[in-house]
């Protein structure tokens, strides 16, 4: 079982996903955000690429049970109706709806991966349930840190390191790249205080002066939501255990 991770979604094209098992991280805060929206009972998470997209497909979609919902440059979009800060994601507001989730790079990441077998959606919030599905799936795992504008970010990476160090505990014979031992060592010197490393990382300072700092709270909690979230078919959905076959779904 051969684990690899891309350190930002612009390094491959879309093809190179074709019948792979992908997971997408963005803990500030796309991919928290979607695991808060599941937790706080949505139906599904439509994931966009576009602004316009979003907006055009809304209109039309869902039986008007839809919420436009993401941000551009941390802040809620005109016209939509809720922002990407996890507080926002509330049971009443959001249960029984299908969200439509545009944001600058995690929902992009999502899409891109679409030609995926299969795309899993992780945060810190549900690290070691997701480690413990991969390892189930027994099968070569690509993890996306979908980072910054095309570009490397250390939140997603030490992300993606401490849920390869999750796996490792599970089944030590995993197969390992240069990459992903990086991103262990990354896991390794930040690990111990999530909460710090974000209050730290480029896009944590980000959050704090455009007063959004209460969101890394709730992002770098670690194994508070233990669902699994799936992309398929151009929405993301919650994987039901029943539902679970012996191998990969
Ligand atoms: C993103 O997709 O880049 C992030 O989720 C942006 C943010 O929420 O600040």
């Amino acid at each position: 079982m051969k684990v690899n991770i891309i350190l930002s979604p612009n390094n491959v094209d879309d093809l190179y996903y074709t019948a792979k098992t992908t997971v997408v991280i963005d803990v500030l805060r796309a991919t928290s955000v979607i695991l808060k929206a599941f937790d706080s009972g949505a139906k599904e998470v439509v994931p966009v690429g576009s602004i316009d997209f979003a907006m055009k497909f809304s209109v039309n979609a869902h039986g008007g049970q839809t919420l436009l919902c993401g941000e551009r440059n941390t802040q809620m979009i005109e016209g939509f109706d809720l922002g990407n800060s996890p507080a926002e994601y509330t049971e009443d507001k959001i249960g029984g709806k299908t969200i439509i989730l545009f944001t600058t790079n995690g929902s992009k990441a999502i899409v891109k991966a679409k030609y995926s077998k299969r795309v899993y959606i992780a945060s810190f919030n549900n690290l070691s349930k997701m480690a413990e599905h991969l390892i189930h799936c027994d099968t070569d795992i690509e993890i996306i840190t979908s980072g910054a504008h095309g570009v490397f970010c250390l939140e997603d990476t030490i992300c993606a390191g401490a849920l390869v160090k999750k796996m490792k505990e599970l089944k030590s014979d995993l197969e390992l790249n240069d990459v992903t031992n990086a991103s262990l060592v990354l896991n390794e010197k930040f690990g111990h205080d999530i909460n710090k490393m974000m209050r730290e990382c480029e896009h944590g300072v980000l959050l704090k002066e455009n007063g959004l700092e209460s969101d890394i709270e709730f992002c770098s909690t670690i194994d508070n939501i233990p669902l699994i979230p799936y992309f398929i078919g151009g929405e993301i959905k919650l994987l039901v255990e029943e539902n679970k076959p012996n191998n990969e779904i």
